[in-house]
């Protein structure tokens, strides 16, 4: 497939987009200070922490293991919107605190609604799910501060 390019000049801290590369939904989440932090509280609580697992599509290696975002923009991740479980996409559940369905100690995040694997807001599968990795991140660049290729 060929590469995608995306304008973020108005996602705002907070919110998400979806595009789509090679048939599949890919997710660009601006993430907040706030977001950010919460990835150091679900460090222990996510399976594979540093993405370290074979994968599909292996991580970027330009990307960094705790944001699995690009360094330079770290607030930005880009995952593909697919459960690695059996290929449903999950929802974004992004405020933090007890919600439906969700453990107590909820930091904000993403929950597959066909069999309940939750995610963090690095795309961390959580222990003890039926995804047996973390969401994808395929490979990208920044062209500018707004502008995304991914592909
Ligand atoms: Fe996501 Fe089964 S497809 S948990």
């Amino acid at each position: 497939g060929a590469p995608v390019e995306v304008d973020i000049s108005t996602l705002k801290p907070g919110e998400m987009t979806t595009t789509e590369w090679r048939g599949k939904p890919v997710w660009i989440l601006k993430r907040t200070p706030e977001m950010m932090e919460s990835l150091k509280k679900t460090e222990d609580k996510v399976a594979d922490p540093k993405s370290e697992k074979p994968y599909t599509m292996d991580m970027p290696a330009y990307c960094d293991k705790q944001t699995r975002s690009r360094k330079e923009h770290s607030d930005i991740l880009v995952t593909v919107g697919i459960c690695s479980h059996l290929g449903c996409s999950p929802s974004s559940k992004f405020a933090a605190g007890a919600q439906p369905s969700l453990p107590d100690d909820w930091q904000g995040g993403f929950l597959c609604p066909c069999h309940g694997s939750t995610f963090d807001l690095a795309g961390r599968v959580y222990k003890n799910k039926p995804a047996p990795q973390n969401l994808d991140v395929p490979p990208h660049m920044f062209l500018s501060d707004t502008k995304i290729i991914i592909g």
